[in-house]
């Protein structure tokens, strides 16, 4: 296959992380569990969790804020701000307006994209069909999660697996060959009762009894959401790489979405990309949903893990179900 030209690029990130850090044996105390059972099952040792009064608008600011700094970007330089989040301040208006609002991107259309855990590859390919279609130069794609807000901590099937955090991206113009090699994203919703929040919105508002279940809160059929992570994750990687003509193996860096281990090391093996170099930090966040990968990357760029010319694979699967996979050429 002819191997695509970028149309965009990714020009800075940033990571905002509250200082919080909450470990395995914190949970020990309170639930019935073990240090041991979490990090045998998900890999996860610590997280961070976020104080009461923030959400993911304000931490969203604080990472575009890195992200258009490094960039050298002012906020009114900004056309398009797309915030991915499961966790939105807000139903009515989106995280996306709050975040707008607080930069001061006062030349910004503004606005959620709702996909979970994929949402940072959705609405970097939503960047990048607005900077294709000529109708915007400069999209701050904005990951926030605050999902230790919608998990019920008495549950200890899902308390123990999310945190909280943001990762930011200025997206634009490709320059030298470097960008986006292709995007891929893909749905079922026929699976949505699998992870979801059942009650809260207008299908089934809110009521004293919905509230006393704590049906506003994450439930998830984990086993079943396990299999299904692992089996479209395998099908987001392979598409990826096959719309960018590329194979596992000229991949230098593999960022998966990370809510477990196990399933990065499944998806990881069946990619055919080397344990070394898939960017792994689960253990000291655990799931923060579509905030994992830009925070991630943000991380790996940091730590001397990307270099000019690099493949970079990312590979992501959440609520909806979403899946959703993206090659960029560093
Ligand atoms: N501590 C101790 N025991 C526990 C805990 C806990 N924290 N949680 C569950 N268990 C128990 C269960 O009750 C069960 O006990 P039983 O056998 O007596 O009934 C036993 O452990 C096994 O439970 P499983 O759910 O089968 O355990 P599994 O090995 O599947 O691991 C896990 C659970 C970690 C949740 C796993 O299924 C998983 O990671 N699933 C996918 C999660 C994911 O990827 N989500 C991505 C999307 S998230 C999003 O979009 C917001």
């Amino acid at each position: 296959m002819k191997r695509p030209k970028p149309i965009v690029e990714i020009a800075s990130t940033g990571r905002w992380l509250p200082d919080n850090v909450v470990t395995n044996q914190d949970f020990e105390k309170t639930l019935d569990t073990s240090d041991e059972w979490i990090r045998e099952r998900t890999g996860i040792r610590e997280r961070r969790i976020a104080p009461r009064e923030i959400g993911a608008g304000y931490m969203g600011v604080e990472a575009a804020k890195v992200a258009m700094c490094r960039a050298g970007i002012e906020p009114g330089e900004i056309d398009v701000l797309i915030c991915a989040t499961a966790t939105p301040d807000r139903l009515l208006p989106s995280t996306a307006c709050a975040i707008q609002a607080e930069l001061g991107a006062t030349n910004a259309a503004a606005f959620d994209v709702s996909a979970a855990c994929s949402g940072f590859i959705y609405a970097l390919g939503v960047a990048e069909g607005q900077i294709a279609a000529g109708r915007a130069e400069i999209v701050l794609v904005v990951s926030a999660e605050k999902m230790t807000g919608i998990t019920d901590m008495s549950d200890r099937s899902t308390a123990v697996l999310f945190g909280d955090g943001a990762g930011a991206v200025v997206v634009r113009k490709s320059t030298n060959g470097r960008g986006v090699l292709s995007n891929y994203i893909r749905s079922d919703g026929t699976l949505a009762e699998l992870l979801w929040r059942p009650v809260g919105g207008v299908v089934e508002p809110m009521t004293h009894e919905a509230l006393e279940r704590r049906d506003h809160m994450v439930k998830m059929a984990g086993r079943e959401v396990f299999k299904s992570a692992v089996k479209s994750m395998a099908d987001a990687a392979d598409q990826a790489l096959l719309r960018a003509g590329l194979t596992g193996e000229d991949v230098d860096l593999f960022i998966p979405h990370q809510a477990n281990i196990r399933i990065i090391e499944a998806t990881a093996k069946y990619a055919k990309v080397p344990m070394e170099k898939v960017f792994v930090n689960v253990d000291r966040y655990g799931n923060m949903s579509s905030a994992t990968i830009p925070i991630a990357l943000d991380e790996a760029i940091e730590q001397g893990r990307v270099r000019s010319g690099d493949i970079i694979l990312m590979v992501a699967f959440g609520a909806g179900f979403t899946w959703a996979s993206s090659v960029i050429r560093w």
